[in-house]
């Protein structure tokens, strides 16, 4: 280890690392653009320009390796009038837009404007016009205008996607940022690039105008969409979720996601959100209040118990559903129902590739198998047998949206049962021959836990209220319980997570906090 003084700071560097390296891990912000933590460093902005002793020029902090014994200086009056200038320069052209700018709040050339800026301007001639809408494909916009050619954005297409989608063309300050003739951006990265842009030269077509970004909470969470499990922040604002940020985690995620879990949130804010309990009477599908859909449900599940005996009630799990609900879904199975017919609907299964995205098109499938399910099969075969055999009379199903669209023939199986009742979100599907939809509500709604297909056990945060009168999925199945006379003692997901953790071989030992932001290897299947 060296040893290196910042501003005053003695502190360890290891040999091999920069100094805005060492600076960043121990808390010192030396302002810069061009450089990112995954990218190769290309050392164009010069605004992390450094004083270091005995070096008779200002130094580059981003490409400046430590020595032992080195002193540097982050603030001095030579740095800052440096930076100062470093700043008038990419404004010389930069147009002032910030009040219509979608980075405004979270743009560095702004931040560092207010801090290391502020002079008078000398710039007395017109500004270079460029192009203002410049569409990239299926998610971005470019503004040329606003682009300080740091090229991160070009680095991440051809270092961390390798499918080299951008590049920079023409000369001086007619350099622009594009794709290459006749092409679009293919990536299903692209969104990532909107990220790392340090100003609003990238905007998301999706986010776009929508909503100051002052005015949006954040929420840790895992991206639902498969079984990676990224991580991911809600930005929402009034129960609407506006946009996906990636969340660094150097153990599943690193800094990026793709754009199937960035704009796949669509359904959270849908118009087909199901508000209340819904059962059947004889004008077809009403909503109730819940007292009387529990009601109902307990009635109808009792009858084809004593008519045909509870092993004639099936429940499917879903590979939605987290980890407390699974488990309190298996408890229902056995303890409540008192049926071993209960297996889960795996995963439906898609594209893929060896970065992030995986072919299980859900979180917790791994999670249900290490709480013991086991499958109905991919199209729930093996339920389909039993259902036709009339051994299964009714279903009790989570998850009812993929139930509907991953079963074949979803209607005709549904029509041989005497009874169903369906755990959904969203109304979506051939719902008519439900006898009850109870509502659940979403990923961003509730808290708990997924384990991905690495067996890393994670947590999600509720964000904010459930929609309407759903509830989390455990909720219901404790209300349908209680009307069973079974008590389920739980109050809030981490409760029944500590049970998970006494009883769950996999799980043993793990503390619901300490799962933390990056979360916790399980111990396998
Ligand atoms: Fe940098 Fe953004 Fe310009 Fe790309 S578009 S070079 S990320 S400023
Ligand atoms: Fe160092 Fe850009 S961050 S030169």
């Amino acid at each position: 280890m060296y040893k290196i003084t910042i501003d005053g700071k003695e502190l360890q560097a290891e040999p091999g690392s920069t100094i805005l390296q060492v600076a960043i891990k121990a808390g010192i912000d030396i302002p810069h653009f061009c450089w990112h933590p995954a990218l190769s460093i290309s050392g164009n902005c010069r605004m992390c320009v450094v004083e270091v002793e005995k070096m008779p020029k200002l130094q580059t902090a981003c490409s400046t390796l430590v020595s032992d014994g080195m002193v540097v200086y982050t603030n001095t009056d030579k740095v800052v009038k440096a930076r100062r200038g470093v700043l008038e320069f990419m404004l010389i052209n930069h147009p002032l837009d910030c009040p219509v700018c979608d980075q405004a709040g979270e743009c560095k050339l702004q931040d560092y404007y207010l801090i290391y800026g502020k002079y008078e301007s000398r710039f007395r001639e017109e500004k270079l016009k460029k192009r203002k809408v410049v569409d990239l494909g299926a998610n971005v916009i470019l503004d040329t205008e606003r682009c300080i050619l740091c090229t991160r954005c070009v680095r991440f297409f051809n270092e961390i996607t390798k499918t080299n989608e951008l590049g920079i063309f023409n000369r001086g300050d007619h350099s622009e940022i594009d794709t290459y003739p006749g092409k679009k951006l293919e990536s299903i990265y692209s969104g990532n690039i909107v990220d790392i842009c340090p100003v609003g030269a990238l905007t998301s077509k999706d986010f776009r105008f929508k909503c100051r970004v002052w005015f949006l909470e954040r929420t840790p969470s895992i991206c639902t969409l498969c079984s990676r499990g990224c991580n991911i922040e809600i930005h929402h604002r009034q129960g609407r979720i506006y946009r996906i940020k990636p969340r660094v985690n150097m153990h599943v995620n690193q800094f990026w996601i793709c754009d199937e879990g960035r704009y796949g949130y669509k359904f959270v804010n849908a118009e087909n959100r199901i508000l209340k309990p819904v059962v059947k009477g004889s004008s077809g599908l009403v909503p109730v209040e819940w007292e009387v859909g529990v009601i109902d449900v307990f009635m109808n599940l009792s009858a084809i118990i004593s008519k045909y005996g509870s092993g004639s009630i099936a429940v499917v799990a879903s590979p939605y559903l987290t980890n407390e609900d699974a488990y309190v879904l298996m408890k229902f199975a056995r303890e409540v129902i008192n049926t071993e017919n209960f297996g889960y609907l795996p995963a439906r299964r898609g594209s893929y590739d060896d970065f992030l995205l995986r072919a299980e098109k859900a979180p917790n499938e791994r999670g249900l198998l290490n709480m013991g399910w086991k499958t109905w099969g991919d199209g729930a075969e093996l339920l389909r047998e039993k259902i036709n055999n009339r051994m299964i009379r009714a279903l009790y199903v989570t998850g009812g949206e993929g139930f509907l669209s991953q079963v074949k023939d979803v209607s005709d199986l549904l029509s041989i049962l005497d009874y169903k009742v369906f755990h959904m979100s969203n109304r979506e599907g051939e719902v008519d021959s439900i006898n009850a939809i109870l509502p659940s509500a979403t990923f961003a709604e509730k808290d708990g836990t997924f384990t991905n297909f690495e067996g890393r056990v994670q947590r999600i945060n509720r964000a904010f209220g459930p929609v309407g009168e759903s509830l989390p999925d455990w909720k219901i199945i404790k209300r349908i319980s209680m009307m069973f006379g079974k008590l389920f003692p739980y109050e809030k997901a981490e409760d029944i997570f500590k049970e998970i953790s006494e009883k769950v071989t996999s799980y043993k030992g793990i503390d619901y906090l300490a799962i933390g932001d990056e979360g916790v290897l399980t111990d396998g299947i």
